[in-house]
């Protein structure tokens, strides 16, 4: 839809003009569930973006809606703060509360929600809404916040009100992503670089059609899984603070000490954040095979040792291989469904498409959507263009 279609929209629902802000879901390239371990990312912002038409009110009312769902939100702010709804416009409502808790006190508002990021395939729909909300509800005060301390208040969003205990990644791509580079992110630091994707490459992304769930118990247990391994560590090695200061050395030599499972989940954590720094030297040095090695690892320890694939994203990844122009690819995101992303040839693209599709529909009796992108301009970049 475009901004135009939904503020027309809008001002037929709310009799009152709008403005409009927009953020993008991502892909990840490589680095699955390294960013709460405090280490390594390389993910993209794609061009499917969540639209936030907002207008102040007089009367303390904030009033939520969608194009897309029957169900609206409405609040009186004088009974602030509110709680979890389980509806979609809690991650809305969740960013309103923490920029309560930062000092912003906003009128009433009305809000209307257009979302074009696939729901539940694990490209980020909902770090595109919270980034979207966060810089409407801004706009009512005129206050500008730094992208990083946007993208932290977001991911707080998601942690404190919705419930699921996201890294992130997710909220600092939608917030700095731009048009045909991957970001390399130090989750720790949050200082990034960008790496430029080779304009012969398009990032095509497949969808399972089977949803994941991140409020769903087994994301935040991989995370405490992840503790009890840095706690167990962090006897012997006192200045280990997360498994981002782990090496593989010494996770050999404390093995026999760390529980099988925990053990599994570390040794995914650790080699994970080293290839998410070989496949950034990689697409500097141009070696694009080396790249698709690396995802292809990595999906593997997705698969058995951390445990966070399913059978259709097995499939999928099975499917790519051996068609021309497939350079590698990965389940992305935080798995149990979802989407693969796979490195391809432009020229290919088209053919790759088609044929994953028809191999995926043959092994699993299910129609996948795939989408052929580039990378694209994050909710920063668009700002900026909007200034000018
Ligand atoms: C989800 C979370 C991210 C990250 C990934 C796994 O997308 O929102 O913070 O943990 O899973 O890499």
């Amino acid at each position: 839809m475009r901004p135009a279609e939904l503020a027309e929209i809008f001002q037929g629902q709310f009799h009152a003009p709008a403005e409009i802000f927009s953020a993008p879901g991502r892909v990840n390239l490589i680095g699955e569930h390294t960013d709460y371990n405090e280490g390594y990312v390389l993910p993209s912002a794609i061009g499917f973006y969540a639209h936030v038409a907002i207008s102040p009110r007089a009367d303390q009312k904030l009033m939520i809606r969608s194009t897309q769902f029957p169900e609206a939100f409405e609040i009186d702010l004088s009974s602030w703060p509110p709680k979890k709804m389980g509806a979609w416009y809690d991650y809305v409502l969740g960013v309103g509360v923490e920029l309560v808790c930062a000092g912003m006190s906003f009128p009433g508002a009305n809000l209307l929600v257009h979302g074009e990021v696939p729901i539940g395939a694990g490209l980020s729909s909902s770090a595109a809404l919270e980034v979207a909300s966060a810089l409407a509800l801004l706009s009512l005060e005129a206050k500008h916040l730094p992208l990083k301390t946007i993208a932290r208040l977001c991911q707080q969003a998601e942690n404190h009100f919705v419930g699921a205990r996201v890294g992130i990644m997710d909220q600092f791509v939608s917030c700095h992503g731009q048009a045909d580079h991957a970001v390399l992110l130090d989750c720790r630091s949050l200082e990034y670089e960008l790496v430029p994707i080779p304009a012969s490459l398009k990032l095509v992304i497949s969808n399972t059609m089977v949803k994941h769930q991140l409020s769903g118990g087994e994301y935040n247990l991989r995370r405490e899984q992840c503790e009890q391994g840095v706690q167990i560590l962090a006897k012997k090695y006192p200045q280990i603070k997360a498994l981002r200061d782990v090496s593989t050395a010494q996770l050999e030599t404390e093995a026999k000490d760390l529980p099988p499972l925990i053990y599994q989940r570390c040794l995914h954590v650790v080699r994970e954040n080293r290839r998410v720094l070989d496949t950034a030297e990689s697409f500097r040095s141009g070696d694009l095979p080396r790249v698709g090695q690396l995802m292809r690892e990595s999906h593997a320890s997705l698969r058995d040792l951390y445990e966070v694939s399913s059978p259709e994203l097995d499939v999928m990844v099975e499917s790519a291989e051996g068609l021309p122009g497939f350079i590698g690819g990965r389940m992305t995101g935080g798995g149990f469904g979802g989407c693969t992303v796979n490195l391809v040839e432009t020229s290919q693209a088209q053919s790759f498409a088609t044929a994953i599709a028809v191999r995926y529909r043959q092994k699993t009796g299910i129609s996948p959507d795939i989408h052929i992108c580039s990378a694209a301009h994050g909710a920063g970049a668009e700002l900026r263009k909007a200034e000018v």
